[in-house]
């Protein structure tokens, strides 16, 4: 078996959004044990994963997303320490728990080979094509930005954009969330929602955004990009993290619960 696969793991899937620096271990493990499965299989596997509690709660309330700001700007870089600090930690108990089932990982912090935000952020994306032996692990970070703004949020979802266009030979785009099916026509938690089993950019939906907490854009910037992804790579699902299982189901059958991004 072989083919590349890009899995993003989201923040709300694998910390507790809502209270500061927790993550859900439970959750953790049980996708290290199914990526650990597919790494088994022989896929190469690329894995990006979110701030969720570790991000974003900070972000928002020092304004990281807005750039600098000279009022608190003692305070923002603190603020920044201590969220690239969290980053650096959530990563690093990923990849324990996917060592733990076998698998080797090395950490690629954006802090560390990116600046700028956005889709057209600058950094070698190359480096996640050149070993062999390993997953390689990045991010959502704060970034630095080579103009007044100073710093800002650089989302893991914009770093799965760019992976998916510029890997050669990439198969598999999969955005893993914490709280649905998949994309559902109105926001999950109301009554009669139902999970749409192709989506396509040009279908309107009223998802939820929770901006209270979320400093780049939940699942709508998750759907943009995976739209965008979707116009080159065939297999570009929204999976419910909470079962991973569905990926392999996915990887041998072609098809799983879940959303199917459609080219627009
Ligand atoms: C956000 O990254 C990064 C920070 C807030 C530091 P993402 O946009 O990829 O994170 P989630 O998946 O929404 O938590």
């Amino acid at each position: 078996m072989s083919g590349k696969i890009v899995i993003k793991l989201g923040g709300s899937l694998i910390t507790d959004k809502r209270t500061e620096n927790t993550v859900n271990r439970e959750a953790v493990d049980r996708v290290a044990e199914a990526i650990a499965e597919i790494v088994n299989l022989g896929y190469s596997v690329i894995l990006v994963h979110g701030a969720g509690s570790f991000g974003h709660i900070l972000a928002k309330k020092w304004s990281i997303d807005d750039g600098a700001n000279p009022v608190i700007s003692v305070k923002q870089r603190e603020a920044i320490a201590q969220i690239r600090t969290n980053m650096i930690e959530l990563c690093s108990i990923l990849i324990k728990s996917l060592e733990e089932y076998g698998i080797t990982c090395r950490s690629f912090p954006p802090s560390e080979w990116a600046t700028g935000t956005g889709k057209t952020f600058e950094g070698d994306i190359s480096i996640f094509a050149k070993g062999t032996g390993f997953v390689p692990v990045t991010f959502g970070d704060v970034v630095d930005i080579n103009d007044s703004r100073e710093f800002g949020i650089l989302s893991g979802d914009d770093i799965m954009l760019r992976l998916a266009n510029e890997i050669e030979g990439v198969s598999h785009v999969i955005f893993l969330i914490g709280d649905a099916p998949g994309i559902m026509d109105r926001p999950p938690g109301r009554e009669g929602s139902i999970l749409l089993e192709r989506w396509s950019p040009s279908d309107e939906v009223d998802s939820e955004h929770n901006e209270e907490i979320d400093v780049t854009g939940g699942i709508r910037l998750k759907m943009e990009r995976a739209g965008e992804i979707a116009q080159n790579v065939d297999d570009v699902w929204i999976i419910d993290g909470r079962s991973p299982s569905r990926i392999l189901e996915l990887l041998n059958s072609g098809k799983t619960v879940g959303t199917k991004i459609m080219e627009s």
